[in-house]
């Protein structure tokens, strides 16, 4: 057997080999008996890569139960997740093959210097955005079911600014309601919070602005639209423009929420949607996290795998703030001239952009810079930025 110890990348030829051994199974009575004594070495189990359960232990050992000693993965590990197996908590990995050290540096040589890692006493271990670190965010968000912790694990990992897009819509709240709890806005580690105020919101999104500011005591920044361009679009197309055409209509979006949007993200490093498959089959695909070339960040969408009943159940349990329009009918909310309630039954977007066919329903916020289009020549500072 050897090990690599994750902070230096050093071979440890010999290690002593009497660890206690976890299976990712174990409980947290399992974990206190380990833990005891505080000595060590303690060995967490992965039968398989892809189980991220692992992670959440030796988390567990460092952060509530204080373990300071000697924390080592085994089983079934590739050199991708020693950043991640440092992040949380692990100093050395058993590695089958003596041959694969090498990997295993390349992949440790990515983490920052700068933040002086140390497993026993570990620090923010952050990544620059890359198309690598969203891939592997990705595959451990997936692996971590717990909300609070994929936040955490968000928040952790981006180095750089993050940025919450909110609609204040169902989704957005349970978002935000976890960013909240999980604290890492008091960390230092803050999330800038933004909607997108278009001019034609309901007077009920901006009621659920208030109180939820009040209640998760943070700041939703709103970020406007360039007033020469919406007086340009309107002038051109009239106040209700949008009505007439798909491409009024994708106009509109775009002077009003697209190009607001990619200002607010600008110099951004990760940016958080409250994005899910099953809304829509448009986004049947859209992964955990990935890489926004056109942006140049990690785009994240930590609800992307949950189900309608999670975001209600979830609502339910933590009394999430919710805009009242949900009472009345309304699903997904967007602008007012554009959003209706729906019946019982009906496709949740049934209520966006009603006149239009199914496959042209998408605002252009999460759409490819390439397949955006507007007639509405950019304003001169926007150009100039
Ligand atoms: S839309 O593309 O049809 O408008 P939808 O309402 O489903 O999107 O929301 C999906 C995600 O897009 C939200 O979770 C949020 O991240 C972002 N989003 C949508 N509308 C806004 C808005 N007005 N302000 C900020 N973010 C928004
Ligand atoms: Fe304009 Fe309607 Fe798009 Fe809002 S949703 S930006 S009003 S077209």
């Amino acid at each position: 057997m050897v090990l690599v110890d994750l902070t230096t990348g050093a071979l440890i030829a010999e290690p002593d080999a009497a660890a206690t051994v976890l299976e990712p199974s174990a409980d947290h009575d399992m974990l206190e008996t380990a833990a005891g004594g505080n000595a060590g070495p303690i060995a967490i189990m992965f039968p398989s890569f892809a189980d991220g359960r692992g992670f959440s232990l030796a988390r567990i050992l460092r952060d509530r139960l204080g373990f300071t000693g000697e924390i080592r993965a085994v089983g079934s590990l590739i050199p991708d997740q020693s950043q991640f197996l440092l992040r949380s908590g692990f100093d050395t990995a058993e590695i089958a093959d003596p041959g694969a050290a090498e990997s295993w540096n390349a992949s440790l040589a990515h983490i920052r210097r700068s933040y002086q890692p140390s497993a026993r006493n570990p620090l923010p271990l952050r990544w620059n955005a890359s198309a690598k670190a969203a891939a592997e965010l990705d595959r451990v968000l997936a692996a971590e079911d717990d909300l609070v912790e994929r936040i955490k694990l968000i928040a952790d990992c981006i180095d750089g600014r993050i940025a919450f897009s909110t609609s204040l819509g169902l989704e957005d709240q349970v978002i935000l309601q976890a960013i909240a709890e999980s604290g890492v806005t008091k960390a230092g580690a803050a999330v800038d919070v933004f909607t997108l105020d278009t001019g034609r919101l309901f007077p009920e999104v901006l009621e659920t602005v208030e109180l939820s500011e009040l209640r998760y005591r943070t700041r939703i920044r709103l970020v406007v639209p360039d007033a020469r361009e919406v007086e340009e679009l309107v002038t051109r197309d009239g106040v209700y423009g949008f009505r007439q055409s798909v491409d009024n209509r994708k106009s509109c979006c775009e002077v009003r929420k697209v190009r607001p949007l990619n200002r607010a993200l600008r110099g951004a490093q990760g940016w958080i949607t409250g994005l899910r498959r099953d809304q829509s089959q448009a986004r049947a695909d859209v992964p955990m996290a990935a890489w926004d070339e056109a942006r140049g960040l990690i785009k994240v969408s930590p609800l992307a795998d949950w189900t309608d009943e999670q975001v209600n159940t979830y609502i339910d349990a933590h009394s999430v703030v919710v805009n009242p329009l949900h009472a009345q009918g309304f699903v997904s909310i967007g602008c007012a001239p554009c959003t209706r309630a729906i019946e019982p039954g009906e496709d949740p977007r049934a209520g966006r952009w009603w006149w239009e066919a199914e496959d042209k329903k998408e605002c252009g916020l999460h759409v490819a810079d390439s397949e955006q289009r507007s007639a509405v020549p950019v304003a001169q500072e926007e150009k100039a930025a």
